[in-house]
């Protein structure tokens, strides 16, 4: 039998759980500090509010209608008239993005984990760890204690999951999505005290449109190109649509639930989170008068920096790094479910065999490409270490893949039944939506592989 939500607002919640994660306050901050601030802020919004919110709310609803693992539901929904080759392709690169995505995210989790308890410890005054640069590269050089982080951060994962989708899933997203709004709500109060925290702020909000391409003298429409590729990258990741994550929750979906506008809650939320985690990290940059344009080593080198200097910050350390945690473990349970769905109702398995089965996977998985990451294992793929090679393969290509191919199914053969199961009353609502599934997504999707 296949499970359902108990309420509506712990579908929300879950949902927004899975798309506010590492995306949100460790990678959208880096993003906009490198791509002009407010110009990259605003051509991510177009993305999310002219794509993203239509692709989220297409494939929650494709899951509802299926009400399967991510498999069947292509022929369910057709009643078998679909060909196999969409649930193979489909399929496949589920299972593909499930699991190297994972063994990525698994690490910079545990490498937040490992910042949660050092800087609890600076906060209780137990030892004194130094968080600063030597501490991120001592331990991204070692394997062990990488993997020691990340096997716990699986463990955690797991016991939530084996408790079920209401038990597990729904309970946890339900305490822990308010305390994560709560964590931020106070950082963001606290950072507006800082002197010096507008200038990051107008960075943030003041589109420098020569970042896009755009001057006076000229168009360049190979950067304004770069930068919407990005955003729209972003989106994808950030709304956790290339893994089959929405579907499954969808098909955990009530018939009455207005998927609507719950997909708008959820991406409202997600939208929310990101914009508030860059009002935390880029005016703390800011106003220590240093360089926020330094990629991935930002919340993990320069921030702690920070946070050493300001009056509070040891508090301030370990409440960051703590909503850093939350939000990626609620996204680390999303990105399991689907096969763990697809283990129990294909195969059999019982949900903590299940679970143990993708757990297991997962810890395999982590430890290779942390292997190749930390030299202990001197495979490359495209001259990249294996860490990366996963990380760019799952973002530049196959999660991208993946939408393309959902929304060529969702837009040409079952339309009309996601159009009904919507009840989408708004002709010109219904018009553009059915454009982009059908149309626009799948062109732009297009030439995000050949640009990528
Ligand atoms: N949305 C998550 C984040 O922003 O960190 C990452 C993610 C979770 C991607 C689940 C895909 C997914 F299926």
């Amino acid at each position: 039998m296949h499970t359902h939500w108990g309420s509506k607002l712990g579908f929300v919640l879950a949902t927004a759980g899975s798309a506010v994660g590492l995306g949100n306050i460790w990678r959208f901050p880096y993003l906009i500090a490198q791509n002009g601030g407010g110009a990259f802020l605003l051509v991510y919004l177009l993305c999310v509010g002219l794509l993203g919110y239509f692709l989220l709310t297409a494939k929650i609803t494709f899951g509802r209608i299926a009400a399967t693992n991510f498999i069947d539901g292509f022929q369910k929904v057709t009643n078998g008239a679909a060909s196999r080759l969409w649930s193979r392709l489909g399929g496949f690169l589920t299972i593909f993005n499930v699991f190297f995505v994972s063994a990525v995210y698994v690490v910079v989790i545990g490498w937040t984990l490992s910042y949660v308890v050092a800087s609890a410890q600076n906060l209780i005054g137990f030892s004194s760890v130094a968080i600063d640069k030597n501490l991120f590269e001592t331990l991204t050089a070692s394997y062990g204690t990488q993997l020691f982080w990340g096997i716990l951060c699986i463990v955690v994962t797991s016991l939530i999951l084996i408790r079920g989708v209401k038990g597990g899933i729904e309970k946890t997203s339900l305490y822990l999505m308010p305390f994560l709004f709560l964590l931020l709500i106070f950082m963001v109060a606290w950072m507006f005290m800082i002197p010096g925290s507008e200038k990051g702020l107008k960075f943030l909000f003041t589109p420098n449109w020569a970042d896009l391409g755009i001057t006076e003298s000229g168009f360049d429409i190979h950067k304004l190109a770069h930068v919407a590729l990005l955003a729209l990258g972003q989106a994808i990741y950030s709304l956790s649509l290339g893994m089959g994550v929405c579907f499954i929750y969808g098909s955990y979906l009530k018939p009455n639930t207005d998927i609507k506008k719950s997909g708008l809650w959820v991406v409202i939320l997600d939208t929310l989170v990101a914009t508030l985690a860059s009002m935390i990290v880029v005016p703390a940059v800011f106003a220590f008068g240093l360089e926020s344009n330094q990629g991935p080593g930002l919340s993990f080198i320069t921030l702690p920096f920070v946070f050493s200097q300001m009056a509070g910050g040891k508090i301030f350390m370990f409440v960051f790094f703590l909503l850093l945690f939350v939000a990626a473990l609620t996204s680390l349970i999303s990105i399991y479910e689907p096969v763990i769905n697809l283990l129990i109702e294909r195969k059999g398995l019982s949900r903590k065999m299940a679970t143990m089965c993708v757990a297991g996977m997962n810890v395999i998985l982590s430890a290779v490409v942390l292997a190749s990451f930390t030299g202990h294992l001197s495979w490359t793929i495209l001259g990249k270490n294996l860490f990366d090679c996963a990380d760019y393969v799952t973002g530049s290509y196959t999660m991208g893949l993946m939408v393309l191919i959902y929304c060529v199914f969702m837009g040409w053969k079952i339309w009309p039944q996601i159009r009904d199961n919507l009840k989408i009353k708004n002709k010109i609502f219904e018009n553009y939506f059915s454009f982009v599934i059908k149309i626009l997504s799948p062109i732009i999707l297009v030439l995000l592989f050949i640009m990528a």
